[in-house]
C-alpha cells in the first residue's frame, strides 16, 4: 500500500479557550448552572448576533476603553460594511431592545444571553481572545431592589456551583448630576499631573480611566485623587444605601470599593465586581452594573438598566481550583458490554429501548474483551455497568453493578426497559 503523507496538523488560533472531553463536562456544568440561576429569578432568553456593527460598541462601550481602542476584532464585510465581533452583550441587548421596541410591553425587560465574545488582549491563564460569558439585563427601572435581584442572580449562581472562595465589591459611580460635579474636579486634579499624551487623551475621554491605568506612576499620583463616592447626590446616595441596605437583609456579604473602575464607559450608579481568591491577576468572575445612560446613547428611550457578565472560563477554573467535583447525574445511566457476537444484537435493541425511556446509556463498540468493555465502562463515568455473553442471553438473566459502590444485583434482561425507572432512579 502506497504511504500516506501526512500534512502538518493546525492549531487553534492564539489564546483562544476550547472545551473537549473531559473538561467539557465541567464546562456545560457551569454554564447550565449560570444559566439556571438566571431563569429561577424570570429571565428569558435573548439570543444575539456574535458580530454587530461596530458603531454600535464605538457608541455604547466607549471609545476610551481598551476593550474599543485595542481589543476589537473589526474587519469589513464583503458589503464595505465595519463589523465587529462583539466584546460584550449588553451594548448588543439594548440595540436589540430598541429595534424591536421590547421596552413598549411590562417592564423591566429581563433576558439572559450565553456565548463567546471577543477581545484581542494578551493572552494569560483566565484571559483569552474568545471566552464565554453568561449574562442578565433587566431593563426600564432604575429601583435598587432591581440591583439587588441581579446581585443575588450572581451570587445564587456561584453558591450553586459549591464556589467559598471568593468576595463580592460594590460601588456607586453616582447618576449624571454626581459624575458631573465630580469629573470638573477629577479634570482639576489631572491637570495638575505630569502625564503622557497617551494619557492625557484618554483621560479627556473619560477621566476615571487613569483609576485603571497599570503603571504605578500613574496609581500613586491617582491614589490622591478625589473620590466619587464623595460627590454622590442625595438621591444617588439613598440609592446605594438601600443596595447596602438589602444585600445585608439578604446576607449576601460585601465590601464597599469606592477606587473600582469597570472597563466599559456605560456603567452609572451601582457597579459591582465578584473576585475569586484562587485565579491569580485574571480573578474577576463576574462583575456588571447600572447604565443609564446607554439606552438614549444608543438613538433608544432614556430608560435605565442594569445587568451582569459571569465569565464561564473563569468559573471553570474556579471551580477546579477548589477541587470542585461534578455531580453525579451529569453523567450516563448505564454503560452496556457485550462479550459475544451473539450479545451485540441485544445490546444495541436494549440500549434504544432503554433511550426511549429517558436513560443514558452508552455501550462498548468494536470487539471488547471483557476487561477492555470494564475499562471503557469506568471512563464513562456511568452510574450502572450491564456485561452481557451468551450465558445471559440464554437465561435472560443479567448481573447490573453499580460503579459507585461495586454492588452488583440479579436482573431479568426482557423487562429492563419496563423496571427502568424503578432500577435508574
Ligand atoms: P466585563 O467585566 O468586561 O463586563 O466582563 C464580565 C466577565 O467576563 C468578567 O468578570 C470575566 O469573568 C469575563 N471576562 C472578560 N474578559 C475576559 C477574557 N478576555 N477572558 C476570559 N474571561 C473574560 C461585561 O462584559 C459587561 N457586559 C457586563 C454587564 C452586563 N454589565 C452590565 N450588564
Amino acid at each position: 500500500m502506497a504511504k500516506v503523507e501526512r500534512t502538518q496538523p493546525l492549531q487553534a488560533p492564539k489564546g483562544v479557550s476550547e472545551y473537549f472531553p473531559d473538561r467539557s463536562r465541567t464546562f456545560e456544568h457551569v454554564r447550565t448552572s449560570l444559566i439556571t440561576a438566571a431563569k429561577n429569578s424570570g429571565y428569558e432568553l435573548i439570543e444575539l448576533p456574535v458580530f454587530e456593527d461596530t458603531e454600535l460598541f464605538k457608541r455604547g462601550v466607549g471609545e476610551s476603553t481598551d476593550v474599543v481602542s485595542k481589543e476589537m476584532y473589526t474587519f469589513e464585510d464583503r458589503g464595505g460594511r465595519s463589523i465587529t465581533l462583539r466584546p460584550e452583550g449588553t451594548a448588543g441587548v439594548m440595540r436589540s431592545v430598541i429595534e424591536h421596541n421590547l421596552d413598549r410591553g411590562q417592564l423591566p425587560v429581563k433576558v439572559w444571553y450565553s456565548g463567546a465574545f471577543f477581545r484581542a488582549e494578551r493572552p494569560q491563564a483566565g484571559r483569552y481572545r474568545q471566552f464565554y460569558q453568561v449574562g442578565i439585563e433587566a431593563i426600564g427601572l432604575n429601583d435598587p431592589e432591581i440591583d439587588v435581584e441581579v446581585i443575588a442572580v450572581a451570587e445564587r449562581a456561584f453558591r450553586s456551583l459549591g464556589l467559598k472562595n471568593y468576595h463580592l465589591e460594590i460601588t456607586s459611580l453616582g447618576d449624571r448630576e454626581s459624575r458631573a460635579r465630580y469629573t470638573t474636579d477629577l479634570r482639576k486634579f489631572i491637570s495638575t499631573l505630569d502625564l503622557d499624551e497617551e494619557s492625557v487623551n484618554r483621560a479627556e475621554i473619560n477621566p476615571l480611566r487613569l483609576f485603571d491605568d497599570k503603571r504605578e506612576a500613574i496609581k500613586s499620583a491617582m491614589s490622591k485623587a478625589p473620590i466619587l463616592m464623595e460627590y454622590l447626590t442625595a438621591e444617588s446616595a439613598a440609592h446605594f444605601e438601600r443596595v447596602k441596605e438589602l444585600l445585608t437583609a439578604l446576607g449576601i456579604a460585601f465590601t464597599v470599593n469606592n477606587r473600582m473602575v469597570r472597563g466599559l464607559d456605560y456603567y452609572t450608579g451601582t457597579a459591582f465586581e465578584f473576585v475569586h481568591h484562587d485565579l491569580g491577576a485574571q480573578s474577576g468572575i463576574g462583575g456588571g452594573g447600572r447604565y443609564d445612560g446607554l439606552m438614549a446613547e444608543l438613538g433608544g428611550g432614556d430608560l435605565s438598566g442594569i445587568g451582569f457578565g459571569i465569565g464561564v472560563d473563569r468559573c471553570v477554573l474556579a471551580c477546579e481550583a477548589e477541587g470542585i467535583a461534578l455531580p453525579e447525574n451529569l453523567s450516563l445511566d448505564l454503560f452496556i458490554v457485550p462479550i459475544t457476537p451473539s450479545s451485540k444484537t441485544l445490546s444495541v435493541t436494549l440500549a434504544e429501548q432503554l433511550r426511549d425511556r429517558g436513560v443514558a446509556v452508552d455501550m462498548a463498540y468494536g470487539d471488547r474483551s471483557l476487561k477492555g468493555g470494564m475499562k471503557a465502562a469506568d471512563k464513562s463515568l456511568a452510574r450502572f455497568s450491564l456485561v452481557l455473553g451468551d450465558d445471559e442471553l440464554a437465561s435472560d438473566t443479567a448481573s447490573i453493578k453499580n460503579m459507585r459502590t461495586g454492588e452488583s444485583r440479579s436482573i431479568k434482561i426482557s423487562t429492563l426497559a419496563d423496571d427502568a425507572e424503578n432500577i435508574f432512579k
